[in-house]
């Protein structure tokens, strides 16, 4: 028997009709940060169906996400497979357009050069790091974006806890730039650049 479980992403995101109980998105807590924010430009890494991006958004009329995803089917961290992504990308667009040129989506993966090279340091108020959760992209991600964080702009991720590979990860890169991890709400980590 296989080990790849399938889940049906547009269907989780837009089509069943149950009642989901109400759940907090996994950028929650940097939401609540941001709504003091004269005009915070932010990037999340990994947007999936949007709702830390819509969250995110709907905190401060003048904050405007940049989002990084490459919409593939893949393979989770946890065996996991992702199918539908060409859809769920359409769906997505669609989701955002009424957020203008707030919402930019960047459609590929987050070691691209040309997306990376797209940002000069310290461009972000805040980076919100929750793409793919192994301990190799982790790393990646912290590497390739810390530069983009401006000084005292907000680092962050998600699954610190759940995700054996991101918290090393994690703890290992902080222990590089000599920061302190802090842990928000919903299972994030983030330090103040
Ligand atoms: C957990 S979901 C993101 C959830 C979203 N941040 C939220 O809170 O609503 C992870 C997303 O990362 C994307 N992803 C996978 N590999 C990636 C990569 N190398 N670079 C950027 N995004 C990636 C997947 O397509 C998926 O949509």
């Amino acid at each position: 028997m296989s080990d790849i479980f399938t889940i049906d992403t547009v269907a989780q995101a837009f089509g069943q009709q149950v009642q989901q109980p109400a759940f907090k998105p996994a950028a929650w807590h940097f939401a609540e940060l941001m709504k003091q924010h004269p005009n915070p430009v932010v990037l999340e890494i990994g947007c999936d169906v949007g709702d830390s991006s819509q969250l995110l958004l709907d905190c401060n009329p003048n904050l405007t996400l940049y989002t990084i995803d490459p919409y593939d089917d893949y393979v989770d961290w946890n065996g996991n497979m992702l199918n539908n992504r060409q859809e769920l990308y359409q769906r997505v667009i669609e989701r955002f357009k009424p957020y203008g040129n707030r919402f930019n989506l960047l459609r590929g993966i987050s070691d691209d050069v040309d997306i990376i090279d797209q940002f000069e340091d310290g461009f972000f108020d805040l980076i919100f790091i929750d793409g793919l959760h192994t301990y190799e992209q982790l790393t990646k991600d912290c590497n390739n974006y810390y530069s983009k964080v401006k000084s005292g702009g907000i680092f962050a991720g998600h699954d610190y806890t759940v995700i054996e590979g991101v918290n090393r990860a994690v703890n290992e890169f902080a222990a590089k730039v000599d920061a302190t991890v802090m842990q928000g709400d919903c299972d994030t980590w983030f330090w103040i650049k």
